[in-house]
């Protein structure tokens, strides 16, 4: 078995050629490519540009971490990314196919094709319920840890053999051991080449990905490998051998 730090990255380089080329299909390898990807939110009139012109391409195999301070856009790019929101402007491919332009019922369709999604636990319900999909969840006892819970969850999420699995905060409401534990389930997906993308704003947890990328005001601020982000955090690297 391949370690992660053994699945090739993608390189800046590489990045930068496949999400300038404008229109043009990027190659199925490619599985996630955002062009000059816009989100705007009308609260009453005022208007929040949530994502002003987001470009991140993400190849197949890749474990991704996305980080930002609240309200930099995360929860929005990761809807978009997602299949469960429309962009106002810009391009997202995804496994080589235009979906930006899509409708609805076709946006759902490849949503439940290609992706899988673990939640915050206690947002689970809610965000299923909003793509109409609340009788998939389970009503579990409530004797189930938040670990074993967030466990089903991703099992569930990796029923479909979905490209990509997507986490918006999966630790969010764990404790420290949980979320280590949760991690190591993560580490041993990206292992067998599980795509994997992870919200999180925690530093300790962004670091178990092999690439971080940092949202700020609603644009791309950095997009850089494990090492890099680790030694500019400050933070020690995760100890994925330590048992609980
Ligand atoms: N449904 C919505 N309606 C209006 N504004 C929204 C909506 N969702 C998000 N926003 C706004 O868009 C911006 C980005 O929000 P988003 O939820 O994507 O941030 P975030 O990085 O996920 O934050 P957090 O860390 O708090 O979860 C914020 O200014 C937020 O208030
Ligand atoms: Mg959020």
């Amino acid at each position: 078995m391949l370690t992660t730090d053994e699945i090739p990255l993608s390189t800046t380089a590489e990045r930068q050629v496949v999400t300038t080329e404008s229109g043009a299909a990027p190659e199925k390898d490619w599985v996630i490519v955002t062009r000059g990807l816009k989100r705007d939110y009308d609260m009453g009139g005022e208007i929040v540009h949530a994502l002003r012109g987001v470009d991140i391409a993400i190849r197949r195999n890749e474990y991704v971490a996305i980080m930002g301070p609240s309200g930099s856009g995360k929860s929005t790019l990761m809807n978009l990314i997602g299949c469960l929101d429309t962009p106002n402007a810009g391009e997202y491919w995804l496994a080589g196919e235009l979906v930006s332009d899509k409708d609805e019922d076709e946006l759902a369709r490849v949503r439940n094709r290609e992706i899988g999604f673990v939640f915050q636990t206690f947002k689970a319900t809610e965000a299923l319920e909003r793509v109409q999909l609340g009788d998939r969840v389970q009503h579990r006892p409530n004797e189930l840890s938040g670990g074993q819970r967030q466990r089903v969850a991703i099992a569930r999420a990796l029923v479909n053999q979905p490209a990509i699995l997507l986490a918006d905060e999966p630790t969010g409401n764990l404790d420290s051991t949980t979320s280590e534990e949760i991690m190591r389930v993560f580490e041993g997906l990206a292992e067998q080449g599980q795509t994997v993308i992870m919200v999180t704003h925690e530093a300790d947890i962004a670091a178990h990905a092999r690439r971080v990328i940092l949202l700020r005001d609603g644009l791309v601020a950095s997009d850089e490998k494990r090492s890099t982000f680790i030694k500019a955090a400050g933070i020690a690297p995760p100890d994925l051998t330590k048992k609980t």
